[in-house]
């Protein structure tokens, strides 16, 4: 797995598609996972989107194999991106967030709308108000309240495996870290800024997401101009995991159609 230096934290990504992309070509695609997550959870969506363009999706600092620590606000991941494709060499990129990933992206293209050339916005929304249960309980009962999220995170046909493996993820996060990205997604707030938003996006969501329900995404559909938004029946909040297929098809029809 390659990595790099932004500023001073290591981060590592895992990437496919072409080596250099010519400037008329499709831009690149960067994801970003959420709270407490790994690039693991777009590993299926990379190597799809791999065969259109460059994919990569990141660990971001304190998680999975990067250094460094967490952030406790949207906009200091947004840093943290806007650098990761500073040191790639991406002057634009369509970039992909799930859940706080998708907190990232929506206010890197409100940011710096020049780098943004769309948005894959997946089990997101335009505000991520955290249970109090599940955010202090990461840091008091840390194995249990693991517990918690995982029954809420699976559609009710995601395999046993699946949740096995999310667990033993989660439980290797620092606690720490956990709680401050849930306290980034709690006081993220744009839902009056949404019609800025001027490139185009891409909503993705299960409808049996329970951490972010389809409400979330029918409130993006509504506000961003242009936009589209794909159902994904039965898959809950970690659609990328429970239904690849069905993911890379939507984006591969979103990415030929930019
Ligand atoms: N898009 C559209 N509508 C939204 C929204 C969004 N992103 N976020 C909140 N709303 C709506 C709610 O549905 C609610 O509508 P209602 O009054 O018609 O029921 C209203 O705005 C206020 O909701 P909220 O700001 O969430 O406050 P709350 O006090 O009602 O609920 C929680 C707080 C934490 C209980 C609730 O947000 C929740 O259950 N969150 C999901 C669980 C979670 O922790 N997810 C993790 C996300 S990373």
């Amino acid at each position: 797995m390659p990595s790099i230096q932004v500023n001073d934290e290591r981060l590592f990504y895992v990437h496919r598609g072409p080596a250099a992309l010519a400037p008329a070509e499709m831009p690149a695609v960067l994801f970003s996972h959420g709270a407490g997550g790994t690039h693991r959870h777009w590993l299926p969506e990379v190597v799809a989107a791999g065969a259109l363009t460059r994919a990569y999706a990141l660990d971001l600092p304190g998680h999975g194999r990067s250094t460094g620590t967490g952030r406790d606000t949207i906009s200091g991941y947004v840093e943290v991106v806007r650098g990761l494709l500073d040191a790639l060499g991406l002057d634009r990129a369509v970039v992909g967030g799930h859940s706080m990933g998708g907190a990232i992206a929506q206010t890197l293209a409100l940011t710096y709308p020049d780098r943004c050339a769309g948005l894959i916005l997946t089990g997101t929304g335009a505000r991520l108000r955290v249970l109090p249960a599940i955010m202090e309980g990461v840091l008091t009962d840390f194995s249990a309240t693991v517990d918690v999220i995982g029954q809420y995170a699976y559609g009710p046909d995601a395999p046993t495996d699946l949740l096995r493996l999310g667990r033993e993820e989660m439980l290797q996060n620092d606690p720490q870290v956990y709680h401050d990205d849930f306290l980034a997604c709690d006081r993220f707030d744009i839902m009056d800024r949404l019609g800025e938003i001027r490139v185009p996006t891409l909503i993705l969501c299960g409808t049996a997401d329970r951490l972010t329900p389809p409400k979330y995404s029918h409130y993006l559909h509504e506000h961003i101009a242009g936009s589209t938004l794909t159902l994904i029946e039965g898959a809950g909040h970690m659609v990328m995991l429970e239904q690849p297929a069905q993911m890379n098809e939507a984006i591969a029809r979103f990415l030929t159609g930019l």
